[in-house]
């Protein structure tokens, strides 16, 4: 690819960090782990707990854990998104529902969710999509008067606000993503925010094995090797060596969703005379857009190709493309296990069809930019209809 779709900022004091780490003797979790974790519960305003994991697929799965859900209950959740979002409430014996996104924003909507409720309802999991957030007041309300858990899937969301408010600064669950693509990275890796101790606690236990202590704590010179398994949990704890990574990319944090901010405004001028493909809208709510991803959506009466073809081009002159997401619901284990068709998420579905995303990352360049707009309209003259 002339111009990669993702690029991470690693710069020097990431690399001293990890290496800092390779020599220290300690490798695994420790207190680089601990060190973050804080930092994070205090730049989140210090009301939550930080509880650290591998991945937000990971923190997904162990937030769902702390429900004991039982099969026949549901979750709603969005169609357009990651399939961990939805695979971890398969996974965890219950029901997935889907609750249709706004067609502009492909935020999920309050009112469908809203319609969605039935007596064996036990959590929503709402994804701040692209960095904007969803619109938390509404969703809370209903949570709260349906008594359904509340857990956010904050993987494209570290540093967004909602009405001024820092998404996971009072949740109940709140799961940020590391993963390379992401605002920041940590190689692989996540982080949970969580208001109830006792959920921390549980989240702690989870994230591994299950047992009372963690590695650090047990290896620890002086502290003794015993351990108790409280409940059968999972290997999802984070290492130094990407705590390492993490307390630096944390530091430029603003930093970078600034420079994202800079490049989403550009993209929207460069792109205000190409009316074949439309930007997502911004929320109308008041919000703080992390500028995630960059999404674009098809006009497929515009062009003779589908969208498929029409990235394929765009790859096959160096610009790299994502697609975020095909509609879940409509693949095939969803397909086959719960008969779902086309035709009942209309605004997932018409977005799915003509979705792709483009490169958006403070190492692009505004050349860059300039050239994958101009790659745009270039396979758009070719095909125009
Ligand atoms: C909306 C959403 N949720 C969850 C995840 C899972 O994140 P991770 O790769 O850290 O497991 C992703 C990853 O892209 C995502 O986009």
């Amino acid at each position: 690819m002339n111009i990669p779709f993702c690029r991470p900022t690693i710069e020097e004091d990431e690399i001293k960090e990890v290496v800092d780490s390779l020599k220290s003797g300690w490798i695994t979790t420790g207190p680089k782990v601990v060190r973050f974790e804080e930092e994070f519960k205090n730049w989140a305003g210090g009301k939550v707990s930080a509880v650290s994991v591998n991945s937000a697929t990971a923190g997904l799965h162990i937030s769902l854990k702390c429900l004991d859900l039982k099969p026949g209950d549901e979750v709603i959740t969005t169609s357009i998104t990651w399939p961990s979002t939805v695979n971890n409430i398969e996974i965890c014996g219950a029901t997935p529902v889907f609750a249709d996104c706004d067609r502009d924003t492909l935020q999920i909507l309050p009112s469908d969710i809203e319609k969605k409720i039935t007596p064996r309802t036990r959590a929503v999991i709402p994804v701040h999509f692209a960095g904007a957030p969803v619109d938390l007041d509404e969703i809370k309300a209903l949570c709260c008067e349906n008594h359904l858990t509340l857990i956010e899937d904050a993987a494209h969301a570290v540093g967004t606000r909602y009405k001024g408010r820092l998404v996971g600064e009072d949740s109940e669950f709140c799961v940020f993503s590391f993963h390379p693509i992401k605002n920041i990275t940590t190689g692989e890796g996540g982080m949970i925010l969580c208001k109830s101790e006792e959920n921390a606690r549980r989240l702690r236990l989870l994230r591994f094995h299950g047992i009372s202590r963690d590695a650090a704590k047990r290896y620890q010179r002086g502290s003794s090797p015993q351990y108790e398994v409280i409940e059968p949990g999972f290997k999802y704890n984070m290492l130094d060596i990407q705590a390492a990574i993490g307390l630096h990319q944390f530091k430029k944090l603003e930093r970078f969703n600034e420079r994202r901010r800079e490049l989403a405004r550009n993209y929207f001028e460069l792109l205000k005379d190409v009316p074949e493909v439309m930007p997502l809208l911004p929320p109308k709510y008041p919000h703080t857009h992390a500028w995630h991803l960059f999404i674009l959506r098809l006009d497929l009466n515009a062009v003779t190709v589908n969208r498929d073809q029409f990235i394929t081009e765009l790859q096959e002159e160096g610009i790299g493309i994502g697609l975020h997401f095909p509609a879940i619901h409509l693949q095939h284990y969803y397909r086959e296990k719960y008969g779902f068709k086309k035709g009942m998420l209309p605004n997932a579905e018409w977005n799915s069809e003509r979705l792709f995303s483009i490169p958006l990352y403070p190492l692009l360049t505004e050349k860059e930019q300039e050239k994958v707009v101009e790659t745009i309209k270039k396979v758009i003259k070719r095909r125009k209809r």
